[in-house]
């Protein structure tokens, strides 16, 4: 048997629904915003990844989905979002536009990642990104879109995280100052810890060993080396978001897996959820239009992911699907009752209501419990191209009519 590859999913008939509660908030909250919805391709050229989510970052070095093109040209399938939208913002000359440029997504991803529930290696953003605004107002204005999205999904235990990663050149030096306070306290390190100091030395904040701990909780924190426009950027946001009563955790150490970030970075996390707990993040990204061949231009966004928002939201109210009418034959040897019952259901269908013709054959009494089954409100029972019976499921009434009279009836409603 095929299987569908490690890592991928099928979206059955029966999970589109929640999608489509979904599509429909972020819809809702985005667009009464001012966001305007953009797709991008699936694929894009490698070095706009590699340029713009950064060399060094795990998603480029291990994850990507890279092939050639066929002409000698590398294009990998879209890992994230922002750089595309980044990209074709540059390419159709977006910054004519009356800034800022405010888009959002609902797409497809791709990140060759180790497979386990909520990690997928091919996934679904609702993204949102603010082009051309280097204001505090719109990091905050950001995350409380995010979090009326969260909570009008119902997603529970939901908790939000806040930090400034100010400008790169802040952060070099920091990190080299953190660098030269954990080469002093080596010996209280754990040999995990002590082995990746020069690879990544921001991990050390997450060592779960007492010792590490105890020489982190000492460790200087970026958010104290801010410089002050940036430092007073962070206060302004945090300011609005206590105006808005968003409730978040300052976390020094927060950081996130992709390169092109400035000033605020957040994420949303869910205890409801296991491991992979990150609902949704984001953050600034003034540099990276500049980066990829644009003017310097500020920008901001965010991604949640599509199955965790759904794994953390599980009593999601699902509407059932609507069936106003099933359209059978009593005679299921009679050519003439099928023709009839065949227009019958596209008449209905035609008339606006949701109708389904029994398509197996099945017999008149199993043909019930389909209708049963599939809580349709009316049965057709079609004798002939003349007569009809039409049965109300909910009362059990029955009547004999017309076959022409039996849509007028549905839709006079429950005057059987
Ligand atoms: P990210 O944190 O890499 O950010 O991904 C955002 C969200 O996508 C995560 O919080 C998670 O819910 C979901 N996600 C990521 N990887 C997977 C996976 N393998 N399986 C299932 N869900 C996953 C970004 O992608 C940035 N582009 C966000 C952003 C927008 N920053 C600024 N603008």
């Amino acid at each position: 048997m095929i299987q569908a590859p490690k890592g991928t999913y099928d979206v059955l008939p029966e999970d589109v629904e929640r999608r489509r509660v979904l599509t429909g908030h972020a819809e809702r909250i985005l667009g009464a915003a001012g966001y305007r919805r953009i797709e991008t391709p699936a694929f894009e050229s490698t070095e706009l990844f590699a340029r713009g989510v950064g060399e060094a970052t795990d998603i480029v070095q291990k994850e990507m989905y890279s092939f050639d093109d066929g002409g000698g040209r590398s294009l990998t399938l879209r890992p994230e979002g922002t750089a595309p939208v980044c990209r074709a913002y540059i390419e159709h000359g977006m910054h004519k536009l009356p800034q800022p440029v405010k888009l959002w997504y609902l797409s497809s991803f791709f990140r060759a990642e180790n497979p386990q529930k909520g990690r997928y290696r091919q996934f679904w953003q609702v993204g949102a990104e603010v082009i051309g605004s280097g204001s505090p107002e719109t990091d905050a204005e950001l995350i409380v879109l995010l979090a009326e999205l969260l909570e009008a999904m119902g997603v529970r235990a939901a908790r939000l995280r806040i930090a400034s990663l100010g400008q790169p050149e802040t952060r070099g030096a920091y990190r080299e100052e953190l660098t030269a306070y954990l080469r002093a306290h080596e010996n209280e390190l754990s040999a995990e810890v002590r082995a990746r100091i020069d690879l990544n030395p921001m991990r050390a904040f997450d060592a779960s060993d007492p010792g590490t701990q105890a020489v982190m909780a000492n460790a200087p924190k970026l958010l104290d080396r801010l410089a002050p426009e940036d430092a007073e950027h962070f206060a302004q946001v945090r300011g609005l978001l206590n105006c808005a009563d968003i409730a978040y955790e300052l976390d020094p150490t927060l950081v996130r897996g992709l390169d092109y970030y400035t000033r605020t970075v957040f994420e949303f996390t869910s205890d409801a959820l296991g491991a992979q707990s990150g609902v949704g993040g984001g953050g600034r990204y003034d540099r990276l239009i500049e980066q990829l061949g644009g003017q310097p231009t500020p920008g901001i966004g965010w991604a949640a992911g599509l199955e965790r928002i759904l794994l953390a939201a599980p009593e999601l109210p699902v509407a059932a699907d609507v069936v106003d009418l099933l359209v059978t034959v009593a005679d299921r040897d009679s050519r003439d009752a099928f023709q009839a019952a065949f227009v019958v259901s596209r008449e209905a269908r035609r008339a606006g209501l949701a109708a389904q013709l029994e398509l197996t054959g099945r017999s008149l009494k199993s043909a019930l419990k389909h209708a049963d089954r599939i809580q349709a409100r009316y049965v057709a029972i079609v004798n002939d191209g003349e007569q009809t019976s039409l049965k109300d499921m909910s009362s059990g009434e029955q009547k004999e009519l017309a076959t022409g009279a039996v849509i007028a009836a549905i839709l006079r409603g429950h005057s059987l």
